[in-house]
């Protein structure tokens, strides 16, 4: 019902714009175009802002660094792609993230790694889903995309299609994080008792990822997603990353990446579902981005960050925190978790 009363509400704004001339108007102004632009997230949930303040500092530094990387790209003339990708490999490298180093474990004490990345210039996309090897899922997303004539490889198979790449390959104990072995056991040990009520630990457990978009100075725009999943996943879970148009999607006119609820984001098709309503409506990024995270998804299900091809950049969540940061070719910065 909610559903409906969605679809009728994007269909009347729709008719309403093209009556009004409203639609002509946000579609048809002069927006002022960035050069480029780009964004990062390190993970929607709920963290407390009582968190130690050297936690802290760790997050507010990983996430400048991982900025500055991707920025260090975009203004040397280099594609959105080389900047999703680059910045994510830091955060994948950073153990605070719940992706590459700093996954989660499954329910069989193993980190299964799932990534992609899509080019929305060429609407060409790259996906792997539990790989156990690969240090840097971003870089294996990507080459699916460009070194294969598939989409999306699975489990052994990605690991197949990684031993004819040159990407970095690691023991699988190199995931191995003390912090996450212990989320596990209490996971597990909550999920005896059933789960009885959930605290905002156990909600930690459902969230993290990472993820970036990016426009470039050709205008093209790209996104991408890495992560660990959820904690105590089970046997074969694939979540909302890897699946393109759930939790990373990209064309010639929006970039989106996903971090929260991998089953609530999959169901709601989540970043196709701001695009297209970016497209049919003639909404503006952040209109889109509202009605995605408020009327399309439940408080506390996720967060998304996107770019426009104006430079224009959103980044929302409805969980109460995202670690995110985003920077303009015109010096527009911003890096925070809360609403700050
Ligand atoms: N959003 C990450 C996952 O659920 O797998």
């Amino acid at each position: 019902m909610k559903k409906l009363l969605s679809v009728l509400a994007a269909i009347l704004f729709t008719i309403s714009a093209c009556t009004t001339g409203d639609m002509q108007e946000s579609s048809s102004a002069e927006p002022e175009i960035k050069k480029w632009a780009i964004a990062l997230h390190g993970g929607a949930g709920y963290v407390s802002p009582d968190m130690p303040e050297d936690r802290k500092e760790a997050y507010y530094a990983a996430l400048e660094e991982a900025l500055s990387i991707g920025q260090g790209v975009l203004e040397d003339g280099g594609t959105a792609l080389d900047a999703v990708e680059q910045t994510i490999n830091y955060l994948e490298d950073n153990e605070l993230f719940n992706a590459g180093k700093g996954a989660v474990f499954t329910s069989e004490g193993k980190n299964e790694l799932d990534a992609a990345i899509m080019d929305g210039s060429t609407l060409n996309a790259g996906a792997i889903t539990g790989v156990t090897t690969v240090r840097n899922p971003i870089s294996l997303a990507r080459k699916v995309m460009t070194d294969s004539r598939h989409v999306f490889f699975s489990s052994q198979g990605a690991e197949q299609f990684a031993d004819q790449t040159d990407v970095e390959r690691v023991d699988p104990s190199y995931f191995y994080t003390e912090r996450r072995f212990q989320s596990l056991k209490e996971a597990q040990a909550a999920e005896q008792t059933g789960y009885l009520f959930e605290t905002d630990k156990m909600k930690e457990w459902k969230y993290g990822t990472v993820g970036t978009v990016a426009l470039d100075i050709n205008g093209n725009l790209a996104a991408g997603t890495s992560t660990g999943g959820m904690t105590n996943k089970k046997f074969g879970r694939v979540g909302d990353v890897p699946i393109i148009g759930s939790g990373t999607y990209a064309n010639d006119l929006v970039a989106v990446s996903g971090t929260g609820w991998g089953e609530k984001i999959m169901l709601n098709v989540s970043a196709h579902t701001l695009a297209s309503y970016m497209e049919y409506t003639g909404a503006s990024l952040q209109e889109s981005m509202d009605y995605l995270t408020d009327q399309v998804l439940e408080p506390g299900d996720a967060g998304f960050i996107a770019v426009d091809k104006y430079g224009n950049i959103s980044m929302k969540t409805n969980t109460g925190s995202m670690f995110r940061a985003a920077i303009d070719s015109e010096g527009n910065k911003d890096v925070a978790i809360w609403d700050e």
